[in-house]
């Protein structure tokens, strides 16, 4: 494993373009472990992109980028989880046909704590009821095809999939978008188990800022590329950030209409 440093993620004045397009513009942020960021913002706002500079999958054009307190540049997706860094995208890369718990363990290299590769099917199906439990992941059993669960219980299934070889950050890019009440809130859940257990930090970007306000520690607000809004969730409320969205909603319309 690698070390337990507070500080697991250091972005400092990342750039990102694509030819002409400007998607990131002097990015800084930071995050210790335990805490939970909620990265907010329109569509196009540049929130998956940064994302993607975090896993490793685009390269900045410009700044830094430090994990667990050292400088990195991550080369690929496999390497930022050589790293620590696990996503959730969603779309979720689980195979429909096949069980949970198979799922849980599927192309995981034995790395980082890991030593997958020689668990046979009984070990598999007992590691993952107990990983399942452990970060409170309901599903009626682990050996239900995934097909057979509701999109909730997949979601669930892939964050815990992510969270199983103990990544040091977790991003999950709108987790629970396109989700029903009941489904969204099984996902906050997990992730609110993960944030009481304090061993990783996460960025979770969100749409339905007012869904997830509640598991976050702290809010950034994402416009054209920039981080406009940064405060804990202790010094905001969903109602400032409402009024912060409406308002940037305004000066749209009124650009619009002016054009
Ligand atoms: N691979 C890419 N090639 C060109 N432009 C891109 C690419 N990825 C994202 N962009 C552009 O970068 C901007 C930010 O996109 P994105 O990070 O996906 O926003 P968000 O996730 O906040 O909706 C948009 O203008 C988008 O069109
Ligand atoms: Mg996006």
């Amino acid at each position: 494993m690698a070390e337990q440093s507070r500080e697991v993620l250091r972005a400092e004045h990342i750039s990102k373009s694509f030819g002409q397009v400007t998607a990131l513009k002097d990015i800084s942020m930071h995050l210790n472990r335990g805490e939970v960021l909620g990265l907010l913002g329109d569509n196009g706002a540049g929130k998956s992109t940064l994302m993607k500079i975090f896993t490793g999958f685009h390269q900045p054009t410009s700044g830094k980028l430090f994990l667990n307190g050292r400088e990195v540049t991550l080369k690929s997706v496999a390497h930022g989880r050589q790293m620590g860094v696990e996503c959730v995208y969603q779309d979720l890369a689980l195979v429909n046909e096949i069980n949970v718990y198979r799922n849980m363990f599927l192309q995981r290299e034995p790395t980082r704590g890991g030593f997958l590769g020689i668990l046979n099917d009984r070990a598999m199906r007992k590691a993952a009821s107990e990983h399942l439990g452990r970060i409170g992941v309901n599903i009626p059993s682990v050996d239900a095809e995934v097909s057979k669960l509701s999109g909730g219980q997949r979601q669930a299934i892939a964050v815990a999939r992510s969270v199983y070889q103990k990544s040091d950050l977790l991003l999950l890019d709108e987790p629970t978008a396109a989700m029903g009440a009941k489904e969204s809130a099984q996902i906050l859940d997990v992730i609110q188990r993960l944030r009481e257990q304090g061993d990783m930090a996460i960025i979770i970007i969100a749409h339905n800022y007012a869904q997830v306000f509640d598991v976050c520690d702290r809010v950034n607000l994402v416009e054209g590329g920039k981080i406009v809004f940064d405060k804990p969730t202790a010094e905001t409320s969903v109602q400032e950030l409402t009024d912060l969205v409406v308002n940037e909603y305004r000066m749209a319309r009124a650009s619009v209409h002016e054009a």
